[in-house]
C-alpha cells in the first residue's frame, strides 16, 4: 500500500531519540543519582540504540566506583541490574555496542548485557521488579499501528479506543515498578486532556501516583512537532500533592512552578496545570453555568473549496461580502443560499457566466467529502449559512497574545469564514473589554491547546465559556457598584 511504504520511519516505529540533557532531567527528577541507585533495578523498555541507558551506566559506575576498585564486583552489576528491552534488532545491536564502548571509560569490557530484543507488550519477566522504568517510549498513532492493534487492545489504559502506543507503555512501565519505584518518561502530553488518556488519568489520580509533571508546553525536544510532558510517577507516596514544573528553554532545564493538588488540576476530567492562582480561576470557567444566556459562538463557513468559491468574479449575482475570520481580511464569495435553503441549480445557473464558472470545476466540486445535507454545488458543510442575515463578530481562533485577536463587526448580509463567530446583544466595547485582555490570554493558554510558534487554538465552545462567564462577573461587579450607590 503506497500510505504504508511511504509513512516516515518515525510514524511507524516511534523512534525520536531523546536528547541528553532530557535523559538527564528524567535521571534527577526521578532521583536516580547518589548511592542509593547501587543494587537498584532499573529498565528502559523501549531503549533504542540506548539514550537513556549510556546515561544509566554512566551514573551507576561513577557512584560505583566511590566506594570500590572491584572491577569484576561492578561488571556483575551492570549484568544484574540495568536492563533493555527494544524491539527492533538493529537498535539493539546498536544499543549494546555504545553501553561497551561506556564502559571501556571505567576499565570494565564484555559485560553480558540485558537488552532483551522483544515486544516489550508481550513481556512479563520485569513486572513488579523495577526500582525504576526510564525513558521515551514510542509514539505511535493507533492507524499506524497495523498488526498490533489487536495486541493494544488487551490493555487497561485503551479502553477508550483511539489511542496512541505511548499510553499503553505508560501501563506497562507501571506494571514493571515494584512498591516503591519510581516511572520517569517524556511522552507526548496529549493525556493530559485527550478522550484516549481517560482511563490512564483516573488510574493516575486514584492510585495517587503523580509526583512531578514538567510541561515542556511549546517547547520542542524532538525533531517532529510534539508537544511533550516529563511525567514522574511513583507507587506508594505519603505526599499527596504533586510538584509542577515548566522548561526553561534557555538553559534547557525545569524549573519549580507550585505545588499542586489534585483538586486544583484535575479539573472537569482532565489535567491543567499552571500555579494555584491560574488553576483556580480556570476552575471557576470551566464550571461555570449560567441562567440567561448571552453569546452564541459558531463555526464560519467550511465550503471545502475556499478557491473556488472566495475570490473575485465575473458576475455578483448570488455573491455576498465575506470575512476571512483568521486574518481579517473582506473578500467576494459565492453564496448559494437563499433563507439557509441552496437555490436550484437551474435558477442559480440561469446567468451563463456562473453556468459555466461552476460546470469547468464540477470535477473539483464533486471531490469533496460532503455533508449529506449539502449539494454538489452548496458549501461542504452547512454550518454559518442560516446566520448570514444577522449582526455578528467574526474572531480568529488562533492566538499568542491578545494583540493577535481579530474582532471585526460583521453586519447583516456579511459571512464568516475561516474562523468563529459571536452573536451577541451586548455592545460592541463591552465585547472588545472581555476579549482584548490579558485574563483570555491566560485562560486560553491554560487549556493547552498548542500550535507551532508559540500559538494556541480553542474552540467555539472554550470561547463561549469564557465570554459568559466573563459577562456574568461584569454584571455583577456593577450590579454591586450601583446597589453600593443606589443604598447611599
Ligand atoms: C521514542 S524511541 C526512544 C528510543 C530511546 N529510548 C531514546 O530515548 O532515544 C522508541 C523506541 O521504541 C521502540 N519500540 C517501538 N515499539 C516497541 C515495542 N512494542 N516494544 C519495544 N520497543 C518498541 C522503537 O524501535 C524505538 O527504538
Amino acid at each position: 500500500m503506497k500510505t504504508e511504504v511511504t509513512k516516515s520511519t518515525e510514524k511507524l516505529s516511534g523512534r525520536f531519540y531523546t536528547p541528553e540533557y532530557i535523559v538527564n532531567n528524567i535521571l534527577d527528577l526521578s532521583s536516580y543519582y547518589g548511592n542509593t541507585i547501587l543494587r537498584k533495578h532499573v529498565i528502559d523498555n523501549s531503549c533504542g540504540d540506548g539514550a537513556f541507558l549510556v546515561a544509566i551506566v554512566g551514573r551507576y559506575c561513577d557512584e560505583f566506583l566511590k566506594t570500590s576498585r572491584d572491577l569484576c564486583s561492578l561488571s556483575e552489576e551492570l549484568s544484574a541490574y540495568i536492563h533493555g528491552v527494544e524491539i527492533d534488532e538493529n537498535e539493539c545491536r546498536k544499543c549494546v555496542e555504545k553501553l561497551n564502548s561506556k564502559i571501556k571509560n571505567y576499565g570494565l569490557d564484555s559485560i553480558v548485557w540485558d537488552i532483551m530484543c522483544a515486544d516489550a507488550l508481550s513481556v512479563d519477566k520485569y513486572d513488579g521488579k523495577m526500582d525504576f522504568v526510564l525513558g521515551n517510549p514510542p509514539y505511535i498513532r493507533v492507524h499506524n499501528l497495523g498488526d498490533n492493534f489487536s495486541n493494544i487492545k488487551k490493555f487497561s489504559f485503551t479502553q477508550n479506543g483511539m489511542t496512541d502506543l505511548y499510553i499503553v507503555f505508560y501501563e506497562i512501565g507501571l506494571k514493571m515498578l515494584n512498591a516503591g519505584g519510581v516511572l520517569g518518561y517524556i511522552t507526548p502530553s496529549s493525556f493530559f486532556n485527550s478522550i484516549a488518556g481517560k482511563y490512564m488519568r483516573s488510574h493516575l489520580i486514584n492510585n495517587n501516583l503523580i509526583d512531578k509533571i514538567v510541561d515542556l508546553r511549546h517547547f520542542q525536544a524532538f525533531s517532529a512537532t510534539t508537544y511533550t510532558t516529563i511525567a514522574i510517577l511513583k507507587n506508594n507516596r505519603k505526599k499527596k500533592t504533586t510538584e509542577y514544573y515548566q522548561f526553561e528553554a534557555n538553559n534547557n532545564i525545569p524549573y519549580y512552578v507550585d505545588t499542586l493538588s489534585v483538586e486544583d488540576y484535575f479539573i472537569c476530567g482532565n489535567f491543567y496545570f499552571s500555579n494555584r492562582e491560574n488553576l483556580h480561576e480556570l476552575k471557576s470557567i470551566l464550571s461555570f453555568t449560567t441562567i440567561k444566556e448571552c453569546f452564541a459562538v459558531k463555526n464560519g463557513f467550511a465550503t471545502l473549496a475556499d478557491g473556488f468559491f472566495i475570490g473575485e468574479f465575473d458576475f455578483n449575482e448570488f455573491t455576498i461580502p465575506v470575512v476571512k475570520a483568521s486574518t481579517g481580511a473582506h473578500a467576494k464569495c459565492i453564496f448559494p443560499y437563499s433563507k439557509g435553503k441552496l437555490i436550484p441549480y437551474n435558477i442559480l445557473t440561469r446567468n451563463k457566466r456562473i453556468k459555466k464558472y461552476f460546470e469547468t470545476s464540477k470535477e473539483l466540486l464533486l471531490k469533496r467529502s460532503l455533508e449529506s445535507e449539502s449539494g454538489w454545488y452548496g458549501f461542504g458543510r452547512t454550518q454559518g449559512i442560516n446566520d448570514v442575515e444577522k449582526n455578528k463578530y467574526s474572531v480568529n481562533a488562533l492566538i499568542r497574545s491578545p494583540f493577535d485577536i481579530k474582532l471585526i463587526k460583521c453586519g447583516k448580509g456579511v459571512g464568516v469564514y475561516s474562523g468563529l463567530y459571536i452573536l451577541t446583544e451586548i455592545e460592541e466595547s463591552e465585547l472588545r473589554k472581555i476579549m482584548y485582555c490579558e485574563e483570555f490570554m491566560s485562560y486560553i493558554s491554560l487549556l493547552g491547546k498548542y500550535k507551532s510558534g508559540g500559538y494556541y487554538t480553542f474552540s467555539s465552545k472554550d470561547l463561549k465559556r469564557f465570554l459568559e462567564y466573563k459577562y456574568s462577573q461584569r454584571r455583577g461587579f456593577q450590579n454591586e457598584q450601583f446597589s453600593i450607590f443606589g443604598g447611599a
